[in-house]
């Protein structure tokens, strides 16, 4: 199993998980991270950091964020590893808890 990064994340990228997980496995985009599921350890550490409420495990994602599965897995496989936590966006607390974000998300 894994954990994935939902639809939060987008225009907020806290960045507090990156510091907690023992394996290094986020990767960072313009405006959201994901989480590489084979290097995933199911450690659930990463899950109560996140300000945003944006991490789930595999088998406890919302429904209508199915999608963020596969995004997580594709992503990380092309965007580049995060291990420090940085700034949050500048409007990240404007944005945090809005509906839908999917339609922002910077590849
Ligand atoms: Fe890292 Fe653990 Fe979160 Fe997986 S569950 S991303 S290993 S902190
Ligand atoms: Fe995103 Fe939450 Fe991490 S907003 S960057 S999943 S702390």
């Amino acid at each position: 199993m894994t954990f994935i990064v939902g639809d939060n994340c987008i225009k907020c990228k806290y960045t507090d998980c990156v510091e907690v997980c023992p394996v290094d496995c986020f990767y960072e985009g313009p405006n959201f991270l994901v989480i590489h599921p084979d290097e995933c350890i199911d450690c659930a550490l990463c899950e109560p950091e996140c300000p945003a409420g944006a991490i789930f495990a595999e088998d406890e994602i919302p429904a209508g964020q199915e999608v963020y599965l596969e995004l997580n897995a594709e992503l990380a496989e092309v965007w580049d590893n995060i291990t420090e936590k940085k700034e949050p966006l500048p409007d990240a607390a404007e944005w945090d808890g809005k509906p839908n974000k999917l339609q922002y998300l910077e590849r």
